[in-house]
């Protein structure tokens, strides 16, 4: 078994990449609309740390990724796919890449211009900061933040909805593929050469 993308298929590193970022944003999502909201205890202030140290761990998987993407390659476009289908694919992957590494970004360049003194990433070691402390650009990266987050949300449901569309109406190996083998029986015979029929199977009788 290859680690490597394949012509068919993504391979298991870019199969557990894709996920493991999937669960990660939810996690980071859901804390980060609710933080504000929690009351001003110590725990608080371990709350903002780990939505600060989990949003840079997914900035760096991003790049492990992309840098992934680029050795391993990228399988075909799925047999049949019109061209026009694969443009907006191809435009809406870029774009979430786009933004899954804008998120991130604005937030540590948010914390960065707030002037607060600097946080330890799981508490192992300081952060550097971007930018000297700066009241404009803190409020604009923090406006930026919700804004690339609710973009995101946006292109996360039409990015999954087409996966959606294709394994449950087209019935193609678009969704499977992104899965590990066998985890979805309806698209997998897509992916797979179908086996060669039996000639000496004899007639139906009824
Ligand atoms: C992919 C990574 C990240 C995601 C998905 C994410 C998501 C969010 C969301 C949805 C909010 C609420 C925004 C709003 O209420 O308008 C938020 C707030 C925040 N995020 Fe992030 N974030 C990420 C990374 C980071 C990073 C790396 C930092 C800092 C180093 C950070 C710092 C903050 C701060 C300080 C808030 C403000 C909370 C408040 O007081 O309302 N985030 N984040
Ligand atoms: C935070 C949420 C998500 C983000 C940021 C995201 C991001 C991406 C990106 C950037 C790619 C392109 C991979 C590449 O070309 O290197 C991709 C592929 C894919 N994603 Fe997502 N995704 C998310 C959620 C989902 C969900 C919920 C589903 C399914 C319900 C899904 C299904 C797929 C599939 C099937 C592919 C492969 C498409 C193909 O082979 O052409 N994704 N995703």
């Amino acid at each position: 078994m290859t680690l490597k993308n394949t012509v068919d298929r993504w391979g298991p590193v870019s199969q557990a990449l894709h996920w493991l970022i999937v669960l990660m944003i939810l996690g980071l999502a859901i804390v980060g609309l609710t933080m504000d909201e929690l009351p001003k205890t110590p725990k608080y202030f371990w709350v903002y740390t780990a939505h600060k140290s989990m949003g840079l761990t997914v900035l760096a998987l991003v790049v492990v990724r992309l840098g992934w993407r680029l050795y391993a390659g990228t399988p075909a476009p799925v047999p049949g796919t019109p061209t026009w289908q694969e443009r907006i694919a191809s435009v809406t992957h870029w774009l979430l890449y786009a933004l899954i590494l804008a998120q991130p970004i604005s937030g540590w360049l948010y914390d960065s211009a707030s002037g607060l003194r600097p946080f330890r990433w799981f508490g192992l070691f300081d952060v550097p900061k971007l930018t000297a402390p700066d009241d404009a650009l803190s409020q604009n990266a923090m406006a930026a933040h919700g804004l690339i987050f609710w973009t995101l949300v946006a292109l996360v449901a039409v990015h999954a909805g087409a996966a959606l569309y294709h394994h449950l109406f087209q019935r193609d190996a678009t969704l499977a593929r992104m899965l590990p083998r066998g985890w979805l029986k309806l698209a997998a015979s897509t992916s797979a050469p179908a086996p060669a029929a039996k000639p000496e199977e004899p007639p139906h009788v009824v």
